[in-house]
């Protein structure tokens, strides 16, 4: 039975995402109305430029006033597309407390006042969804909460930014700089309104937090969560990762501790194997690979960010809110009691791919590895300007004679096995005291293997 009465929902936000949920709405309405057992009808549209001409959009509905949008009663469902701390958080906290539920694909508010808005609505007795605030179009928020609600999660890797995947694929494949990839995606939509949290993985992280706390049952908040930008990948990071057959993404990796008793989550640029699935997410695709007990590896992969794709996650949403509102339900709340610590950066196991400029004389190569194994650290591989002198341990390492550079200094780049964090800080801390040791070049980790 189809209801008449339709739900009212008030959009905040008209922008990149908030004009693409309105196009869809409007255009797939009878098949909506379908799928949820009454109309939706768009009750009215906040914006920061009412002046400005939104194509389809009835400027009858436009206000610059979002509270009183949001304060008016009748409102079912408020979709918060504005972005940012605030207006965001109190216009989402005013609509719980008026009545609506909420859709939302603000990572950087849920990331920090996740627990919050969460107790907000459960106060009230409404729908707190963000489908659209992880990996844009890609369902992910969904399966982790209810598909694998019965598994152990113990791990989340992926790449959860377009536009920097998009400027690394682009640096790699193209040799394009920077800026030049950074500027065509800000004009494809992709980059925040600052992309300082695309490019300084600010926005990566906000994922993680979130993705972390659904996965781990845990409240783990943006200052929880380690971050590294990629705004230092240089192309000879690229040519380094090419040499050994592998390329360079930020990576987003959340994980549970060996013994269960803790997590971890982190975010920098990691050098992967071009065999690794995540290799060939190209452009501003997303990727994301979760591990569970009971379901193994599960790959989440789909566009990441874009004004169509991440309504596609907005409207999946609101489908959902208007079918538990006709039902008079409310979906799955916050899931926090494990309540697991989250461990620093230096308790990760990872490996490093180091590079590090030296002076080219005898014994350096000795004083080195030294230096590695006084942290206990082991190395994997070790090469001279370019060329691979040894492999598979300390034992084989020796001075390659090639390579040399002008002005007495060679190029060794030194890869280890696997080792805590802050026993591979610590070593680099140390190599850079060395007389010998005329620089460090590049630190990445490498993730995949
Ligand atoms: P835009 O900057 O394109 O749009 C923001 C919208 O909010 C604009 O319409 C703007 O009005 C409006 N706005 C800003 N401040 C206010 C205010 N104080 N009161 C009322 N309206 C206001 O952002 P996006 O659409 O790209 O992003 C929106 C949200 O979606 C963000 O949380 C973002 O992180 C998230 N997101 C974005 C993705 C993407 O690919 N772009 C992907 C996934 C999530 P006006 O039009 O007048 O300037
Ligand atoms: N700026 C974000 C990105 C939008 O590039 O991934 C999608 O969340």
């Amino acid at each position: 039975m189809m209801r008449t009465r339709p739900l009212k929902v008030a959009l905040l936000g008209c922008g990149v995402v908030g004009s693409e949920v309105a196009r869809i709405m409007t255009t797939h309405a009878d098949d909506l109305a379908q799928r949820i057992g009454a109309p939706v009808e768009l009750a009215g549209v906040a914006v920061r430029r009412p002046a400005k001409v939104r194509e389809g959009i009835d400027p009858a509905l436009v206000t610059t006033d979002a509270t009183a949008l949001v304060k008016r009663g009748d409102i079912d469902v408020v979709v918060e597309v504005i972005g940012g701390i605030e207006p965001a958080r109190s216009l989402i906290t005013t609509a719980f407390e008026h009545g609506a539920s909420v859709v939302s694909a603000n990572k950087a508010l849920l990331a920090q006042d996740g627990a919050a808005l969460h107790a907000a609505a459960g106060e009230h007795g409404r729908d707190l969804y963000y489908e659209a605030a992880v990996a844009g179009a890609i369902p992910l928020i969904r399966p982790l909460r209810e598909s694998l609600a019965g598994d152990k999660v113990n791990r989340v890797l992926g790449i959860v930014n377009g536009t920097t995947n998009f400027i690394l694929d682009k640096m790699d494949t193209t040799g394009a700089g920077y800026q030049e990839a950074l500027d065509e995606a800000t004009a494809l939509g992709y980059a925040e309104a600052d992309p300082t949290a695309d490019v300084e993985g600010f926005d990566a992280a906000a994922k993680a937090a979130i993705l972390a706390g659904i996965a781990f049952h845990t409240r783990v908040r943006l200052d929880d969560v380690h971050r590294e930008g990629m705004t230092e990948v240089t192309a000879a990071d690229f040519r380094s990762a090419k040499e050994m057959g592998c390329t360079i993404k930020l990576l987003a990796i959340c994980e549970r501790a060996a013994d269960g008793a803790s997590v971890t989550a982190r975010v920098h640029p990691a050098m992967i194997p071009l065999s690794h699935p995540l290799a060939s997410v190209r452009g501003a695709y997303n990727a994301v690979f979760v591990e569970s007990e009971a379901a193994g590896r599960l790959m989440f992969y789909g566009p990441g960010a874009g004004g169509s794709p991440t309504a596609s996650a907005v409207l999946g949403d609101l489908v959902a809110v208007c079918r538990n509102k006709l039902n008079g339900t409310t979906g799955p709340g916050e899931s926090a009691y494990a309540a697991l610590p989250v461990s620093p950066m230096g308790d990760v196991v990872t490996r490093y791919h180091i590079s590090l400029d030296v002076a080219d004389k005898p014994g350096v190569l000795a004083q080195v590895a030294t230096v590695f194994a006084e942290h206990g650290v082991s190395i994997d591989t070790v090469r001279q300007s370019g060329r691979n002198v040894s492999s598979g341990g300390e034992a084989a390492i020796e001075q390659g004679g090639g390579g040399r550079r002008e002005g007495g200094e060679a190029s060794l780049v030194v890869v280890t096995h696997r080792a805590l964090d802050a026993a591979l800080t610590g070593t680099v801390e140390a190599l850079r005291k060395l007389d010998t040791v005329r620089g460090v070049a590049s630190i990445m980790r490498v993730e995949g293997e």
